[in-house]
């Protein structure tokens, strides 16, 4: 049995977010309501999860020591990884202490926060088609596994990324040998913290590729249940998300395969809480990409196309709570660059946007914006996902930042 205490009083369910930006925002919101007591944590000050929780800290989460000294006087009953930058060992020695339980699993953020960890777990271990890759930790390395000559193969074209990385951050596409210093050393400044590896991959030659939210939920004889909402399709700019949709069309066979690689991947993973599995589709052909055991940014569509959004699925499934992961209605999603270098900025036009028929808006209140740093979303449901689409960018595009 699941109980919620009250915050601010000695009975309070204590959870802390690690990372505040606007899926940790949304995960905040989730978890107030459900009267929860929140600590906000981020590296910068007004993160936009820290403008709703109950309290906000600010530190280097990849600081092992700092981590530690945060969580053990904080003594929160969930810890919640919201990023990928973090000193994951610690969180594992402090849930083996029995100081903190994280979210799904310590071992499934450590793993996950590096590509060879969960590439070499869905690949090797649980034998998961993905592209062909190698690992390289100097460029003479890298330039010997893309023109080695052994199986898997990988040569032209072929994407380099940092091991440590998201959002596309250091990534780059070799289409032949000239390219291959330039990406070597765009994956080490681009990178988090000081690593110097990569990881080469063959392209796959995808149709499309989805997100299949995966949420671990303990049902009401108290085992946990494996849920699949319906598959988002989208799009991606230089590894960013620009848009995105739901449901995407599958054929029936793409769909149980997807669903069939989704299980294995976060039953390995293991835990509760929402996962975004990323695939790539052709015709009845799926691969494995990569897994987030937290909120996707692809599913901020969910806050209008599903009852419950991923960010409540996450709460309740963290809290021990059942989930319902039905779609509501077809919607789609775009993004709202800062597209400017400025602190404090002002948008116009949201008037406009919201005049869209089924639109919705979210500002996350992120108090610098960057030209290309993700400063909102546009939000639309419709009758069928094309019109959806047509609406949210339509929406997205009447929304207009200027300098304050
Ligand atoms: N091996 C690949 N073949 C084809 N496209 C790829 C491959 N790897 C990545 N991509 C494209 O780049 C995007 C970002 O790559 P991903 O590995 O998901 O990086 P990130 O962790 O930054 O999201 C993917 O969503 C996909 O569109
Ligand atoms: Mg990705």
């Amino acid at each position: 049995m699941t109980t919620i205490g009250t915050p601010g009083s000695k009975t309070a369910t204590k959870v802390m977010l690690l990372g505040a930006g606007e899926l940790g925002k949304e995960v905040v919101i989730a978890l107030q309501r459900l009267g929860v007591e929140v600590t906000a944590v981020d590296r910068y000050k007004n993160a936009p999860g820290q403008q709703v929780a109950h309290r906000a800290r600010v530190i280097d989460m990849s600081d092992a020591s700092a981590l530690r000294e945060l969580i053990t006087s904080e003594r929160p009953d969930i810890v919640v990884p919201e990023i990928e930058a973090i000193a994951t060992k610690t969180l594992v020695e402090l849930e083996h202490e029995g100081i903190t339980k994280v979210i799904p699993t310590a071992r499934a953020a450590e793993l996950t926060m590096n590509r060879e960890g969960i590439r070499r777990l869905a690949a090797e271990e649980l034998g998961l088609a993905t592209s062909p890759y190698r690992f390289a930790g100097s460029l003479a390395e890298l330039r010997a596994a893309i023109e080695d000559s052994n199986e898997p193969k990988i040569g032209y074209p072929c994407l380099v990324k940092p091991v440590m990385s998201s959002s596309g951050k250091g990534q780059s596409r070799l289409d032949g040998p000239a390219d291959i210093a330039k990406a070597w050393n765009h994956a080490i400044s681009g990178g988090r913290v000081d690593s110097s590896r990569v990881i080469v991959e063959g392209l796959v030659k995808f149709e499309y590729e989805i997100t299949l939210l995966t949420v671990r939920a303990r049902g009401s004889d108290g085992t946990v249940g494996t849920h699949f909402c319906e598959p988002i399709g989208h799009v991606q700019v230089s590894g960013d998300y620009v848009e995105s949709w739901q449901p995407h069309p599958m054929s029936t066979k793409a769909l149980e395969e997807s669903r069939r690689i989704a299980r294995k991947v976060t039953d390995a993973l293991g835990g509760t809480g929402i996962f975004g599995v990323e695939l790539f589709v052709a015709a009845d052909r799926v691969w494995f990409s990569e897994v987030s055991p937290r909120p996707h940014d692809t599913g901020l569509v969910t806050l209008t196309s599903q009852h419950q959004s991923e960010f409540d699925l996450h709460a309740r499934a963290i809290l021990g709570l059942p989930v319902d992961v039905t779609l509501r209605s077809p919607a789609a999603s775009a993004v709202i660059y800062g597209g400017m270098e400025a602190e404090g900025i002002v948008f116009t036009g949201i008037d406009k946007a919201l005049q869209v028929p089924g639109s919705d808006l979210r500002l996350f209140g992120k108090p610098a914006s960057y030209r290309r740093r993700r400063m909102g979303v546009a939000l639309a449901r419709a009758a069928d996902i094309g019109t959806a689409r047509q609406n949210a960018k339509l929406a997205a595009s009447r929304v207009k930042p200027r300098r304050g």
